[in-house]
């Protein structure tokens, strides 16, 4: 591997010994599993966890194959517990069955029981049976073969490096950081398939890509690959893409029969098609259900997956065409085809209409199709919430997402019963985050910023866990768990994404940031832009009217939402500017008007950031040096950020408006 540098750790620090555990532990049993080659991989990557993280805690050390009656620690295969779950059983102190059906569910167990170690539990705490929320919880990896990272924030790949496949000892650490949270499917390429990355699926990759599937399958990692829907032209040398072309289909099924018998361990494939330039069915006069089923019916054989995304609008929009609405375009594309996407194609759709802005409404295709398959894309890269600069936990924002009531059945309406597959039965299904990660020393840029990858597995595998808990399982991992310092990172994180929210754009309202790089503000920036990103203020008021009035979009939501959005009386204030025209005097809930939330809640915000800053400081001295050093750097840059953001935004609308500060503060 070329880039052999350090790294940390993240949360499976091994090193720590506070708690005692009964040696009688590291005698381990394993049986009633087969001979199949991949689960015995997969155990063998179970019981060198535990020997590693047993022997790391406690000091003590790990036998195998000890006999059943004198074990600590018993694996057994129990065909009875679901699929990729787990049974833990503590009877005493130093005896521990983990149950599972399949190898991948012992190692989730043991990764439990590690945890329980980490945050310096009774293993009892760890016992009983747990199975995963969602079929598919994946890691969507935004990398280019060149080494660089779209909206990346960490530093480059350490997938890729110079057109070539990097696999070394990183790779099996990013396994298992990732499984232990209970990620199980990986995008290893930007959805942006350009150039070298089109050629992923030939000859040219096939060695390396399998080496690096294999590791993957070791730790239950299914390998996905993002697909350049034109491969068939560009290095086919076909003259056309279009899926009801039988020269293209013979070409892909040609294609797929060679991809398949030379990467072991593939899931499928994720596809951008006929969005922000890439090419798609559209060209040809077809569907998005089109080109997604030519595809699934071709991998069908291979029980693959064609995770088609939704990210589909005209990014061509002149700003004086009140009627074209961005926020619309998913639903409009997608909707009219509800029912045609064959069952191994799964739409992958972004939690907003927009793009992962820091407040946006869920998106009205999540629940809006009944009939099709679909999975919850979010964002953990901090694209537009910090560029990992600026501390941003998202776990809460996950939360409201999958809490959110979309009326789509008369029960288990949620978008988490949507996503999981409960609303309508379906088993291809899940979450997915385009990830954060890099080939920085810290993996994440900002070391605060591991939070939102161990958190997003933790809720992709349980839901129901709340991210307060979250928070402190991942603090308590990292540092220390029975601290101050936990204490202070989780009070920390909390409430970072209000303040983040605070002193950007306000009121569901989004964009305003720095075009192309999308970090720190710029008011304008994007207004007079093609992509269908504005604000619309003028000196009486702003928002974009998405009513009935306007561009239609809150219809898109089932009732009694529509409605709710409809109308800015009872429209959710946080998202009014999203959904309203709203002039400055309007006096919210609050009793305060507009123009006066917009200022309070930016000067509060850069308050709020100081105070972040400031209970990250007294920590100096109490953690590891690096670490402290990391973060606190980068609230240095944050504060730099948030004073910027408050100071424009507050100057901008006052100029807008005319409309002084009743408080009299500094506005320029
Ligand atoms: C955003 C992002 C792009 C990315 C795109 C996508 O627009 O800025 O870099 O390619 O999302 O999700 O495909």
């Amino acid at each position: 591997m070329g880039n052999e540098r350090k790294w940390t750790q993240l949360w499976l620090k091994y090193d720590r010994r506070q708690k005692e555990y009964d040696a009688d532990l590291g005698r381990v049993n394993v049986s009633g599993f087969g001979e199949d080659t991949v689960e015995k991989k997969v155990l063998e990557s179970a019981l060198k966890e535990w020997k590693r993280g047993f022997e790391g805690y406690t000091g003590k050390s790990v036998t195998e194959d000890t006999a059943a009656e004198e074990a600590g620690l018993r694996i057994l295969k129990d065909a009875s517990v679901p699929a990729e779950g787990y049974v833990i059983e503590v009877t005493d102190p130093s005896h521990v069955v983990v149950k599972a059906s399949e190898a991948k569910g012992v190692l989730y167990g043991i990764f439990a029981l590690l945890r329980a170690m980490g945050l310096e539990q009774e293993l009892s705490e760890a016992a009983g049976s747990f199975s995963p929320s969602n079929p598919l919880r994946m890691l969507n990896h935004w990398d280019n073969m060149s080494g660089d990272i779209e909206r990346g924030y960490s530093g480059n790949s350490f997938f890729f490096k110079d057109g070539e496949i990097l696999v070394g000892d990183r790779t099996r650490d990013y396994a298992r950081f990732i499984s232990s949270v209970g990620i199980n499917a990986i995008v290893i390429n930007n959805v942006n398939v350009k150039q070298q990355a089109t050629w992923l699926i030939t000859d040219r990759y096939f060695d390396k890509v399998s080496e690096l599937s294999r590791i993957l399958e070791e730790y239950g990692v299914k390998l996905f690959l993002s697909l350049n829907y034109a491969a068939c032209m560009e290095i086919g040398g076909l003259d056309s893409a279009d899926p009801m072309d039988p020269k293209v289909i013979a070409w892909w099924k040609e294609r797929m029969k060679e991809v398949f018998a030379r990467i072991p361990n593939l899931g499928g494939f994720l596809v951008k098609a006929d969005s922000e330039g890439r090419p798609g069915p559209f060209t040809y006069g077809r569907t998005q259900a089109d080109g997604a089923n030519m595809l699934a019916d071709i991998v069908k054989e291979y029980d693959a997956l064609i995770i088609w995304r939704c990210f589909v609008y005209n990014c061509q929009q002149d700003w004086r065409d009140l009627k074209t609405d961005r926020a619309r375009a998913g639903y409009d594309n997608f909707k009219p085809m509800d029912g045609d996407y064959h069952e191994n194609v799964i739409l992958q759709i972004k939690n907003g209409p927009m793009d992962f802005q820091i407040r946006e409404p869920v998106s009205p295709l999540l629940g809006g199709l009944t009939k099709t398959n679909q999975m919850l894309e979010v964002q953990i890269a901090q694209e537009y919430t910090g560029h990992q600069i600026d501390v941003c936990y998202l776990i809460p924002m996950f939360k409201e997402v999958l809490d959110f009531k979309t009326y789509c059945a008369p029960e288990n309406d949620t978008v988490a019963d949507v996503v999981s597959g409960r609303a309508f039965g379906n088993k291809n299904a899940g979450m997915a985050a385009v990830c954060n990660t890099g080939d920085d020393e810290n993996w994440t840029g900002n070391d605060l910023a591991a939070a939102n990858l161990y958190g997003f597995g933790r809720l992709a595998f349980d839901m129901e866990l709340t991210s307060e808990a979250i928070a402190e399982e991942w603090a308590g991992l990292t540092f220390e768990n029975k601290s101050e310092v936990k204490k202070t990172v989780v009070t920390i994180l909390l409430p970072s994404r209000k303040v983040y929210e605070k002193y950007t754009s306000p009121l569901g309202i989004g964009w305003m940031v720095r075009p192309h790089d999308h970090y720190g503000c710029s008011v304008d920036g994007y207004e007079y832009d093609r992509w269908g990103t504005y604000h619309r203020a003028d000196h009486l008021g702003i928002g974009v009217d998405r009513s009935h009035n306007g561009t239609g979009y809150a219809l898109q939501y089932h009732q009694p939402n529509a409605d709710m959005y409809d109308d800015p009386e009872t429209c959710p204030e946080e998202l009014l500017l999203f959904f309203h025209h709203v002039s400055y005097d309007k006096v919210l809930k609050s009793g305060k008007t507009l123009i006066q939330h917009i200022y309070d809640s930016h000067f509060e915000g850069y308050d709020e950031a100081v105070a972040l800053r400031d209970q990250w400081k007294s920590l100096e001295g109490q953690i590891e040096n690096r670490c402290y050093e990391n973060v606190a750097e980068r609230f240095e840059r944050q504060l730099y950020n948030a004073r910027e953001w408050k100071d424009q935004v507050n100057s901008y609308f006052f100029r807008k408006s005319g409309i002084p500060d009743e408080k009299n503060r500094e506005i320029y």
